[in-house]
């Protein structure tokens, strides 16, 4: 853990110095599946690519991009992870976390995650935009697994809101005023890379979730561990309806998260404007 810890600052400080003299901002974002085109909404000042920072995972997913970004999103300085990591390209949870465990050490004190997710909850449709109010981690691992780093949390960090209340309640509010149609959802967290049968997808309703997705989780657990608040939003790229299931093709699903990435776009970028100035 010493050595994953070293790692970490010595990315954070690699990270630092590539800033110059910019302040890091204190709103840092993840682009996930399909929404990775929203980093066409940030004026890019400084572009680093996961491979040049020392110890960053690589992302091997190629509609994921890997470069960590700083600029612009409206007139509000961000960072931006363009590309994230998963279980199923065969990264731990602790390589999973590494970026967003670097943003924490570098004081980034909110993180904005968008991923694609399955729709289990039959009110949804194909692109419709999820605020995620709580999860239920099924992935079998977590980042916090092995010795706690006592500079970056607790051992026995609270969980009973890891998505910030009050980030929630803004996005709500962005999302009235802007016209935006906002579900609330539980977020259930697989490891992939395989999608559901019909019997898991009935259990995992059966569970209490709404939507079903592969990443998101591990990164909201370090962060939330770190003290870094958390929003994070699912587009809905395929419904997961157990008596009425389609094959679902990455090509579709890739779709379906492009066709929300303008109200993504808009509530990222208002959010920002409230929080990150
Ligand atoms: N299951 C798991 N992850 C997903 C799905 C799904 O149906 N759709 C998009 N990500």
């Amino acid at each position: 853990m010493t050595a994953y810890r070293d790692s970490v600052n010595e990315a954070a400080t690699f990270v630092r110095n590539a800033l110059g003299t910019t302040p890091v901002p204190p709103v840092a974002l993840v682009l996930g599946t399909g929404l990775g085109a929203l980093h066409e909404d940030i004026e890019v000042e400084v572009r680093l690519p996961y491979a040049d920072i020392p110890g960053f995972p690589t992302s091997t997913t190629s509609m994921h991009e890997g470069e960590l970004l700083m600029g612009r999103l409206g007139a509000t300085p961000v960072l931006a992870m363009n590309g994230r990591m998963h279980l199923y390209e065969g990264y731990t949870a602790h390589e999973v976390a590494f970026p967003v465990r670097v943003l924490g050490v570098l004081g980034v004190q909110m993180l904005l995650l968008s991923n694609a997710a399955g729709g289990l909850n039959p009110q949804y449709a194909t692109s419709d935009v999820v605020l995620i109010t709580d999860h239920i981690n099924e992935q079998s691992t977590n980042p916090l697994i092995g010795a706690n780093v006592e500079a970056w949390g607790p051992r026995f960090p609270d969980m009973s809101a890891p998505y910030d209340p009050e980030l929630c309640g803004l996005a709500r509010d962005v999302a009235l005023e802007q016209g935006l149609e906002l579900h609330r959802g539980v977020y259930l967290a697989v490891p992939g890379p395989m999608l559901e049968t019909r019997a898991e997808y009935r259990k995992m309703r059966d569970a209490g979730a709404d939507l079903v997705g592969m990443s998101t989780v591990p990164e909201v657990i370090a962060a939330h561990h770190m003290g870094v608040r958390c929003l994070a939003v699912s587009v809905v790229t395929d419904m997961c309806l157990p008596d009425a299931l389609e094959p679902a093709t990455l090509d579709a699903i890739v779709q379906a998260a492009d066709e929300a990435r303008p109200q993504v776009g808009t509530l990222f970028r208002q959010l920002v404007q409230q929080v990150g100035a």
